[in-house]
């Protein structure tokens, strides 16, 4: 039995992801602001922009001897107008969304390094990441996290460890309902002329995680139904 962590595991994407990597026969560990039972795994409280996110995760993995998958899929989302958007709310958006992922990452690598295991890290990158945003200090996040996710697959790939994003389009979930205006636009805009469900991500990110993608590192999928 293999154990994979996945942060905001009580959000529409995250909780998709842990079901599917549950059914996929892994131990799922869910991580989110909040504790919750969901059945077949936990959801313990770990606040991934907390400056001490990295030492919080590195005790939990401690009690998960067979720890080889971490999705980074916790972020913050918050409609921001670029003229008015101060210093406090852009460092807590790239604490949650950028330093969070690097922090769980480095403490996941240095204790299968210990062990000598393989692993595999998968980031929750958009499509803003992209293509910007509006709201730009999600974009410019976004942005981070799949520069992240190509320096993290070069550092770590000598030690076993995979490191591959999803970048998903307009996903049917709370945080696609935050702004409708932008939300019908992009549907408009897809060739698919839907939004996309969370189990569309999650069956990639299960992909990602698992054996099938072996010779697939550094990359970004688009999930998007053809915008990008
Ligand atoms: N929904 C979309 O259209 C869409 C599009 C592109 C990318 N994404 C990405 O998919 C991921 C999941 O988004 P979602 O749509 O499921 O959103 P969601 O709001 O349903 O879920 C986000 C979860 O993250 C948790 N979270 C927020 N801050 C946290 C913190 N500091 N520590 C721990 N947990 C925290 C929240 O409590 C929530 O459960 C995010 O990375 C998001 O940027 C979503």
């Amino acid at each position: 039995m293999a154990t994979a962590f996945v942060t905001g595991a009580l959000g529409g994407i995250g909780s998709s992801i842990c079901r599917t990597l549950s059914r996929d026969g892994l131990t799922v560990v869910g991580l989110d602001l909040e504790a919750a039972s969901r059945g077949v795994y936990d959801v313990h409280h770990l606040d991934v922009g907390g400056a001490d996110a990295g030492e919080r995760f590195a005790d939990m993995l401690e009690r998960r001897e067979d720890a080889a998958v971490l999705v980074n899929c916790a972020a913050l989302y918050r409609p921001s107008d670029v003229l008015g958007l101060d210093a406090v709310s852009f460092d807590r958006t790239f604490a949650v969304n950028v330093r969070g992922p690097f922090l769980l990452s480095q403490a996941f690598a240095r204790c299968l390094r210990r062990r000598s295991r393989p692993g595999v890290v998968i980031n929750v990158g958009s499509l803003a990441g992209r293509n910007g945003s509006v709201n730009v200090d999600y974009g410019a996040s976004k942005g981070a996290v799949d520069a992240l996710t190509k320096s993290l697959a070069k550092a770590l790939a000598g030690q076993g460890i995979r490191v591959n994003a999803v970048a998903p389009g307009l996903i049917d979930t709370p945080m696609a309902l935050l702004t409708p205006e932008e939300s019908r636009r992009a549907t408009d805009a897809s060739p698919a002329g839907r939004r996309g469900t969370p189990d569309e991500v999650a069956e990639v990110v299960a992909f990602l995680a698992s054996g099938r993608s072996g010779y697939v590192n550094g990359q970004s999928l688009a999930v998007c139904g053809g915008i990008a």
